[in-house]
């Protein structure tokens, strides 16, 4: 299905990226994009693979003072997304994003498969069945707490979103099987 989306048209534009990836990679994330590294030489199928980075971001997640300053700082107009870590060979990205009260996605799927987990705050992730002709129906919403993870294969056949419905900021970790150095908003198809 996802071959026939035209993904100009459904490219999800919001989120910002005020900051790069720091010059020195701190030793936590450096452990976590080791693990990931060896994960993708396995021989694991799509799903398995992301199910096993999420496990390994859930761990990251619990790290305090994994984020420098300027990369938990949110945006009142829309929700904020950091690069930390670009693989130098294109396979995968490691992203925080900073959610304010009452900031979220649209409903999509993604480009790449992708792992999240929470490192801070109580975002809620929504969950849709995808039904060619209708579009996303919805089909559960969960509200996380840090360390909880949550994977997706890519695909416009795998909706979802993530908002935050609480009255105080959240911060998610997010690994996507794909470069988003240049084009960070370029994993999200909107549904
Ligand atoms: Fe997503």
């Amino acid at each position: 299905m996802s071959a026939v989306v035209d993904l100009r048209q459904h490219r999800d534009v919001s989120g910002r990226r005020p900051s790069g990836p720091l010059a020195v990679v701190p030793p936590a994330l450096a452990r976590y994009v080791a693990h990931v590294e060896s994960l993708l030489a396995g021989a694991a199928d799509e799903e398995a693979l992301a199910a096993r980075v999420a496990g390994a971001l859930g761990e990251l997640a619990c790290e305090r003072d994994l984020l420098a300053p300027e990369q938990r700082i949110g945006d009142a107009e829309t929700y904020t997304r950091h690069l930390l870590y670009a693989d130098p060979e294109g396979r995968f990205s490691v992203l925080a994003l900073v959610w304010m009260p009452g900031q979220g996605t649209p409903v999509h799927g993604h480009t790449a498969w992708g792992a999240v987990a929470v490192h801070e705050g109580r975002p809620t992730v929504a969950l849709y069945e995808y039904e060619p002709g209708y579009g996303a129906l919805p089909r559960q919403e969960l509200q996380c707490v840090p360390g909880e993870v949550s994977w997706v294969r890519a695909g416009i056949q795998y909706p979802h979103r993530i908002c935050n419905t609480s009255d105080r900021p959240a911060i998610t970790l997010h690994t996507y099987g794909r470069d988003l150095s240049r084009n960070p908003t370029g994993i999200n198809i909107l549904v």
